[in-house]
């Protein structure tokens, strides 16, 4: 079968990509709107990026005001602000949240409507020029075809995918991410190992996608442990910001499944961060999953190393199900019950969640293929499995 491999035009990473991006501003266009969150301004990293654009006499806006989950109404103001600013290109500078907008107003301003009504349909019209500056090591926005924004009026995380949503230019500075906090370098780093994951055992998954994803599982192995208990290792860091680049190739060209389908809702619902919802639903989907991906989840324990020889395939397949679970526990991810969510609203919400997931088509590019049932199930096992977990802690604080 034949397959189209999609990446951004220009890949800039290493040690001062960000110098070294700047050669192309004058090729982006004249005024920039700069989409970011506050994070981003308070920390200077803005500031970095408008001195490089005052030296090359490259005019700017800066649009500061995306929160995680970016919402529809974000997406209006900028696409006002981008035409009452006179921009001809934009840039992106943040973690996914603030990539997602850019991606999203650069497709309204191309075709007009609403955000709102772009959920699964084909983007006519080429976007302008859009630079993405990735600030986290996770989501690999800055790498895909897709832009995730939440309807608020319908609670629903809506799915963009489209060639026209890649970027021109991707900017990997490693040095953005030296000031990410440990919970959230987990949670965006298990985001980079559930896309690489998914994408590896995706029933889209073909031969240079698998190279992306086992790449990126690989360096995600080796180096996420390390960025969560030393932020300042440049070395560890410069990997995982490649890693998630990878991740984001492997997945935009094959496609997330089950995790990804069933964390939306979460996420929309429930205000759970993107990467802690999948973190916290890799266990119980892995397991799901397993008995249709034997012969690939032991071929992920030759990459991680966890395969002894001698062992059967199973065995090998289930080395590797253990690390990630080793993985998970070190990084202390959360449970459902850290985000003070009501029991009875959940397990009220499991069927809208379910039939959501199945909507957004993710789920059904699984090896295992699921049903609406089968989500079902798996949202309450999440559920109980976190109630397990939570307890365990509170007995040993
Ligand atoms: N487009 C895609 O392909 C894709 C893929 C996966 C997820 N997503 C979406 O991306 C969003 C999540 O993105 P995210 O996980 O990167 O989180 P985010 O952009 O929401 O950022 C999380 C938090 O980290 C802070 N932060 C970011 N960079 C920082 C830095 N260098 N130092 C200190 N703090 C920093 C932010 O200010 C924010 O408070 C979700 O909406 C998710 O659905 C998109
Ligand atoms: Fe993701």
């Amino acid at each position: 079968m034949a397959n189209v491999f999609s990446v951004p035009r220009f890949v800039i990473s290493g040690e001062n990509s960000l110098k070294l991006g700047m050669d192309y501003l004058n090729a982006m266009g004249t005024k920039a709107l700069i989409v970011t969150d506050k994070a981003m301004v308070d920390l200077g990293n803005v500031k970095k990026l408008t001195d490089e654009m005052d030296a090359k006499n490259v005019s700017y806006y800066v649009y500061g005001e995306i929160n995680t989950e970016p919402t529809h109404s974000m997406v209006d103001k900028g696409v006002d602000l981008y035409k009452s600013e006179g921009c001809d290109f934009l840039i992106g500078i943040g973690g996914g949240s603030p990539l997602d907008a850019m991606k999203a107003i650069g497709a309204v301003y191309a075709n007009g409507g609403s955000i709102c009504d772009y959920m699964g349909k084909k983007i006519e019209k080429g976007l302008p020029c859009m630079c993405a500056i990735p600030t986290t090591a996770g989501t690999g926005s800055e790498a895909t075809k897709v832009s995730i924004i939440t309807n608020t009026n319908t609670d629903v995380k809506m799915l963009l995918n489209d060639p026209k949503l890649m970027v021109d230019y991707a900017i990997l500075e490693p040095d953005f991410t030296l000031t990410v906090p440990p919970s959230v370098t987990a949670a965006t780093g298990v985001d980079a190992l559930t896309h690489a994951l998914e994408a590896y055992t995706s029933i889209k998954a073909f031969a240079l996608s698998d190279l992306f994803a086992v790449s990126a599982i690989k360096k995600i192995f080796d180096n996420l442990y390390s960025v969560y208990t030393n932020g300042n290792n440049h070395a560890a860091r410069r990997d995982m910001a490649i890693a998630a680049f990878e991740a984001g190739v492997a997945f935009t060209n094959a496609s997330v499944t089950i995790v990804h389908g069933m964390s939306r809702p979460i996420g929309a619902l429930f205000h759970v961060p993107h990467g802690m919802s999948n973190a916290m639903l890799l266990k119980v989907c892995l397991n799901f999953l397993k008995p249709a991906a034997i012969e690939k989840l032991c071929e992920l324990a030759k990459v991680i190393g966890t395969y002894r020889v001698g062992m059967t395939v199973e065995e090998g397949a289930d080395s590797f199900v253990a690390a990630t679970y080793a993985l998970l526990r070190a990084l202390n991810i959360n449970t459902p019950m850290d985000y003070n969510i009501n029991k009875e609203e959940f397990f009220k919400q499991i069927p809208k969640m379910a039939e959501d997931a199945m909507i957004s088509g993710s789920p059904l590019n699984t090896r295992r293929t699921p049903t609406k049932e089968d989500l079902m199930e798996l949202y309450a096992k999440f559920w109980y499995e976190g109630e397990v977990e939570h307890a365990n802690r509170t007995e040993k604080a």
